[in-house]
């Protein structure tokens, strides 16, 4: 497959995330939401693993293709597709869920009205880097949406405003006013797994990509600043997750001459995972140098790296095929890892596998609903998030 074709189809791809996972792997009994609301809202920034329904709106305006506006994605918990990249609820979900919240509406839909509990401006294929760059650049051979990590805070500053709000293709009056403030809880991220895969998709060396992981980790640091300048009180700060591992990342980045010892023990690419992990390491010592220059907030790092890639190296203990089989996509239409750029999950004909929750890919860059279940959890109970968003329950 053309180069050009294969990275327009993994931006596609990227920016028509979903995934789902069910009841299967990993789960263990989920507490009760607490009695006493904890948050009053929850607004969340990031790319696809966030969404829940920007890009079906920013993609319509500008006739972007989707394919996670399509049937099979949301057949495990919504039973129709809602725009997120996945078979059921994101890790947002979950956390709303466990919280007393409602499920953000993604912003674009709301115009303000539905916001007082809380708003998501994640778009699938947002960047922490300004898109204008890889543009500038050219490291993308097509114009990207301009929903970067900069772009969805100044969405945000425009909510609680108490003028007008326009985002988007949506308008209407906005000021969310006391709805806003010391006991809503912001989720910063993830950030960087689109910025990180347009470098590698541009053939750029591990050290080349690595080069940029301090300017992406710059980029989320600042919008921390920003939101805690605005009162913002409790932040999630999400890691990224074993990228190297992902069906597509697998795929695409396969170089024909690819050694043994370019795959680590579970299947994944080295190199791309030692990047995330680079990444994550100078994100929790961003995280450290916040906390200690505001005190007074809460920021939470939570671990989206760990979570995963025990999963994969444990399959059997978390209802997962195994064999090697658990690096494929549950939706897809065959290859080594069941992922083809061509027949992606959501175009006709693209059929999803019998059990989601035996995958922790759903459709080769997104995971299944049971994966995001786990994640949520162990952020909000432990053992992924530093520290745990909640108390650990008692047994
Ligand atoms: C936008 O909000 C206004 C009032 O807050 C409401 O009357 C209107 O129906 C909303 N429009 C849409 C498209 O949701
Ligand atoms: C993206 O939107 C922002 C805010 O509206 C604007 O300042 C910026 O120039 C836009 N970038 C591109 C590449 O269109
Ligand atoms: C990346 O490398 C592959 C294999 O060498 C080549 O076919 C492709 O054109 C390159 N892509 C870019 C964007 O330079
Ligand atoms: C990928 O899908 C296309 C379109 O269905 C098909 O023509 C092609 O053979 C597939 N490639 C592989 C490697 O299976």
């Amino acid at each position: 497959m053309h180069m050009e074709l294969t990275l327009l189809l993994l931006v596609l791809l990227l920016a028509s995330a979903f995934s789902f996972l069910s009841a299967g792997a990993a789960a263990s009994a989920v507490p009760p939401p607490p009695r006493r609301l904890l948050f009053t809202s929850m607004f969340a920034f990031g790319d696809s693993y966030m969404d829940t329904g920007n890009f079906v709106v920013m993609a319509a305006a500008v006739s972007f293709p989707v394919w996670n506006d399509k049937p099979p994605y949301g057949m495990t918990f919504f039973a129709r597709p809602t725009g997120r990249a996945s078979d059921g609820r994101l890790i947002l979900d979950f956390l709303a869920e466990a919280l007393g919240l409602p499920f953000l509406p993604a912003s674009l839909l709301t115009n303000g009205s539905r916001a007082a509990q809380g708003v998501d401006f994640a778009v699938n294929g947002a960047t922490a880097i300004d898109v204008g760059f890889f543009e500038r650049n050219n490291l993308v051979p097509f114009k990207l949406l301009n929903n970067s990590l900069d772009v969805q805070l100044g969405w945000f500053e425009k909510l609680i405003k108490p003028s007008s709000f326009s985002a988007g293709t949506i308008t209407g009056t906005g000021g969310i006013g006391g709805c806003f403030g010391a006991e809503s809880l912001f989720v910063v991220g993830e950030f960087g797994v689109n910025d990180y895969n347009f470098l590698w998709t541009a053939n750029m060396t591990e050290d080349q990509v690595r080069s940029y992981v301090p300017r992406v980790v710059d980029a989320i640091a600042m919008a921390v600043e920003r939101l805690i300048g605005l009162g913002a009180a409790h932040i999630v700060v999400p890691g990224n997750p074993p990228t190297g591992c992902l069906p597509a990342v697998l795929t695409l980045l396969r170089s024909p001459g690819a050694a043994d010892d370019d795959y680590d023990g579970v299947g994944c690419l080295r190199a791309v995972n030692a990047v995330a992990m680079h990444h994550n390491a100078l994100l929790r010592a961003a995280v450290d140098r916040l906390r200690a220059a505001h005190p007074r907030a809460r920021i939470v790092f939570a671990d989206f790296y760990t979570p995963v890639y025990t999963i994969l190296q444990n399959p059997a203990r978390f209802g997962v095929v195994g064999d090697g089989e658990a690096l494929k996509a549950c939706c897809g239409t065959g290859g080594e890892y069941n992922w083809n750029g061509s027949a992606v999950c959501g175009m006709p004909g693209v059929a999803a596998c019998g059990s989601p929750s035996a995958y922790v890919s759903w459709d080769g860059v997104h995971y299944t609903e049971s994966v995001n279940r786990y994640v949520a959890m162990g952020w909000l109970y432990g053992p992924y998030a530093d520290p745990p968003l909640l108390t650990p329950m008692p047994h």
